[in-house]
């Protein structure tokens, strides 16, 4: 019989992903989800990709009732992973407690129903975010936690703490964490991808709405930064070879392989990439030409961050598999099609 994993947030951006993935890899997939930042045809979608129809259920994790009952209608759930989060930096500095129970709670809820319900394993979407700037690049596991940026960053270290706590305290629950670094792209059959609501905040999704025509110019953020090119460096990792962390990450949990009850991987390339770099790679790849402007610095902006893989390259047999060409490439076909389907 297949193995029945709830994903929570499964119809968002790396969550649908995610659920393509674990369905190609024999999985049965029920997905939550409040639809706050996506929408129900995502499920369509999900179809016709992976072949396979997933159970979904609009439900808030916030909502502890809603979500016994979820576990009671699904039963034999063994694995959980949770995507449902808000997670735009900026607006959890305005509205703070918005991101601490929305973020916080829905864990804690997760957390208390997996022994009820038997459900052995979860997966935390963790972030680069809780290094800071690292001291040392590219940055371990082991680097230090540094105090976060904004409300966001600090609901996901305090999110890795309340798993560690929990396992600590006896509960019988596995745990793998997940640091992401900066994912992009769409999948190969642009039927899901990124829908970013409103001005994307994220450079990407701006990058491909203003080589459509949406948006007038892409603003660079500071070109006077300690890098080669005076431009941000970030770890760009194409959203299947994430999704496909998951899946192995899932595996590892309920075939007991794990070495500690709690694990961390940095889920990245290895490869620090420019903001600059990353234009000129977009236009390359697509043979558009992007209209774009050097501008000051964003506030609260890491100058530099890149993964060292080594720990997830060994101990899970994860690799980033794509290249950036190809990944840009992927987010501008998902850009065309959006704009076929009239989106945006
Ligand atoms: N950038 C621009 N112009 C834009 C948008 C972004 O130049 O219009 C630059 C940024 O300054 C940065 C790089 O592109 O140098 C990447 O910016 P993103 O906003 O795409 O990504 P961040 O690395 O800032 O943010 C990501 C995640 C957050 C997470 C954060 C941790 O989106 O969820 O990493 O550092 F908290």
């Amino acid at each position: 019989m297949k193995k029945r994993i709830l994903v929570t947030g499964g119809t968002g951006y790396i969550g649908s992903h995610t659920v393509v993935e674990l369905q190609n890899s024999g999985y049965d997939v029920v997905i939550v989800d409040n639809l706050s930042n996506s929408s129900a045809d995502v499920v369509d979608n999900i179809e016709k990709v992976s072949g396979v129809r997933p159970a979904f259920e609009k439900l808030d994790c916030l909502d502890f009732e809603g979500m016994d009952k979820l576990f009671t209608k699904y039963p034999g759930i063994k694995g959980i992973i949770h995507f449902a989060a808000s997670k735009a930096v900026g607006e959890s500095v305005q509205k703070p407690l918005l991101y601490y129970r929305n973020n916080l709670l829905s864990l804690v809820n997760l957390l208390e129903l997996m022994p009820k319900h038997g459900v052995e394993g979860i997966i935390f979407s963790s972030s680069c975010t809780v290094y800071g700037q690292p001291d040392i690049l590219p940055v371990t596991e082991e680097a230090p936690i540094k105090k976060a940026e904004s409300p966001y960053g600090n609901t996901k270290q305090i999110n890795e703490e309340i798993i560690r706590d929990t396992v600590a305290s006896g509960a019988p629950i596995h745990a793998i964490m997940l640091r992401y670094f900066n994912p992009i792209g769409a999948h190969p059959t642009a039927l899901i991808g990124e829908l970013p609501n409103g001005v994307p905040q994220n450079l990407l999704p701006y990058v491909t709405q203003t080589a459509i025509g949406i948006r007038e110019k892409l603003s660079v953020f500071g070109d006077d930064y300690d890098t080669p090119d005076g431009s941000c460096i970030r770890d760009y990792i194409y959203v299947v070879d994430l999704a496909k962390a998951h899946v192995i990450a899932m595996d590892r949990i309920l075939e007991n392989k794990q070495k500690e009850k709690v694990e961390v991987f940095n889920i990245g390339t290895g490869k620090g990439v420019s903001v600059l770099e990353l234009i000129r790679t977009f236009e390359k790849a697509t043979g558009v030409k992007l209209n774009y402007q050097i501008v000051g610095r964003r506030a609260g902006d890491i100058e530099k961050v890149w993964a060292n893989p080594d720990f997830a390259n060994k101990e899970l047999g994860w690799k980033a598999e794509a290249n950036l060409e190809d990944t840009l490439r992927s987010a501008w076909n998902w850009q065309l099609k959006l704009r076929e389907r009239n989106i945006q």
